[in-house]
């Protein structure tokens, strides 16, 4: 049987079964996680020579480590020899990998350089150069951001991003409107009883949910609350034109236009300098960016399972996937490198207000994920579809929103014509299909295969 049935799927409909069988979830790891591009982490974690970061890509550990040289690498974390795992350490500086089992020993770029008793045991010596660490088929940097995939015939990452990468680029950039230079300034790591693409479909754009936060909403906490601005949303947000964007490779946005002419409000009334670093981002931003800078960041996910908070808080999120029914969560939150340190501390302490385990909006979110996972892994429940049918009609393609074009499949209401764009790329992957399939090339809308295939 297909995972999901693709008439179903352009009706607006997608099975419950996928998000809790143990059989759907082996073919995620084997024809998804092996080949989309997925994220690893960020330069700033890696800053020197011998850094190393240990990551996953789905339910796989890699080592994200610059070698002496401070070229950047992605590595499988198991030993040649029996698999034992070269690195136990969340993140340190090393010069080299050394397996605690037999006590093989890798060099920082993954190859092979001491073999214990080499010359007798392997009779004359191993040849090293068929025994390095696995290395991913492709890795790219992007604007700090450290992506990769396991697929040698995958696109190039930019390519893979397609029109998302203007959204990206919001959370990925300085707050003036600099290319680049964030910094991770803190990592939180935590498990929940919940289906991955639970976690990944929120973020593609899912605002129904805001009942959800009415607690939080109630009590405003933005980065200004208590300080003249009430709820998440700041005053911008409020005054811009919400879009909802579907991209052909199965990203999905939620972000804003704000009208042209908009000034800056004072937000931080009792804190000079916080009040004078957001001021100053937001004039500079717009003098550098000039109409570009009216596209305002809210979240979404790079397909399949990275997401971003592009505003504030600012970060990248990655989804990875332990069963059908559990998912470590990483929550990378950023500022700019050279901010201010005020202004870093400031942040830091509503980034843990505000996501998190311990942050308000996450745990009405994951109360949510758990719960449905766990109401639907029932013999009966899980026989009964889910509905994905808002917004079936308004997306239009490429339109002009308040003067900025915005590329993409776009609704001006509340859609989730992402999340439907999202399952029909997943269905791809799963069915094992090539890139143009899978870029949305070769065929924009989902289609059945033949009986042939
Ligand atoms: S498993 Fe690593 S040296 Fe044997
Ligand atoms: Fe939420």
């Amino acid at each position: 049987m297909k995972p999901i049935d693709c008439a179903e799927l352009a009706a607006g409909i997608v099975p419950r079964h996928i998000f809790v069988e143990e059989g759907v979830y082996a073919a995620e790891l084997e024809r998804l996680f092996t080949r989309a591009w997925l994220f690893i982490g960020h330069e700033s974690q890696i800053a020197n020579p011998g850094d190393f970061f240990a990551s996953r890509m789905g339910a796989e550990s890699v080592i994200l480590a610059r070698d002496k040289s401070g070229e950047v690498h992605v590595l499988l974390n198991s030993c040649r020899h029996r698999g034992m795992k070269v690195c136990r350490y969340e993140s340190g500086n090393a010069d080299r990998f050394t397996c605690p089992y037999h006590a093989w020993a890798y060099d920082t770029d993954g190859s092979l350089r001491g073999v214990p008793h080499d010359k007798t045991v392997y009779e004359g010596g191993i040849d090293r150069s068929r025994w390095s660490l696995i290395k991913v088929a492709r890795m790219a940097i992007y604007k700090g951001s450290i992506w990769a995939t396991w697929d040698e015939h995958a696109p190039d990452f930019e390519t893979y991003l397609g029109d998302a990468k203007t959204h990206l680029d919001l959370a990925l950039d300085c707050r003036d409107g600099r290319p680049g230079g964030a910094e991770v300034i803190g990592l939180h790591k935590w498990v929940f009883p919940a289906n991955w693409k639970f976690a990944a479909e929120n973020f593609l754009g899912d605002t129904y949910h805001n009942p959800s936060h009415r607690s939080v909403d109630m009590i405003g906490i933005g980065p200004s609350a208590g300080r003249g601005v009430k709820g998440r949303r700041d005053d911008e947000l409020e005054q811009a034109q919400h879009v909802w964007v579907s991209f052909p490779a199965g990203h999905g946005v939620h972000s804003a236009v704000r009208p042209v002419g908009r000034e800056y409000v004072e937000s931080f009334k009792d804190d000079p300098e916080i009040e004078a670093y957001f001021r100053h981002c937001y004039e500079a931003r717009n003098r550098r960016l000039g109409d570009a800078a009216r596209l305002l960041p809210f979240v979404g996910t790079m397909f399949p399972n990275t997401s971003y908070h592009g505003g504030q808080p600012r970060g990248l999120c990655t989804w990875h996937p332990h069963s059908p029914t559990q998912t470590e969560a990483w929550r990378f939150f950023m500022v700019d490198a050279d901010a201010p340190t005020a202004v870093k501390q400031f942040l830091r302490r509503f980034y843990m207000r505000y996501s998190g385990p311990a942050g308000m909006t996450e745990q009405d979110d994951m109360e949510n994920w758990l719960y449905a996972t766990q109401a639907s892994v029932g013999t009966v429940a899980k026989r009964y579809a889910f509905n994905y049918q808002q917004s079936m009609h308004s997306p239009r393609l490429d339109p002009e929103i308040l003067g900025l074009r915005i590329k993409g499949e776009v609704s001006t209401q509340i859609s989730e014509h992402m999340a439907r764009g999202f399952y029909r790329r997943w269905a791809d992957y799963i069915d094992d299909r090539p890139w143009d399939v899978l870029l949305g090339r070769s065929d924009k809308r989902f289609t059945p295969p033949t009986a042939a295939e």
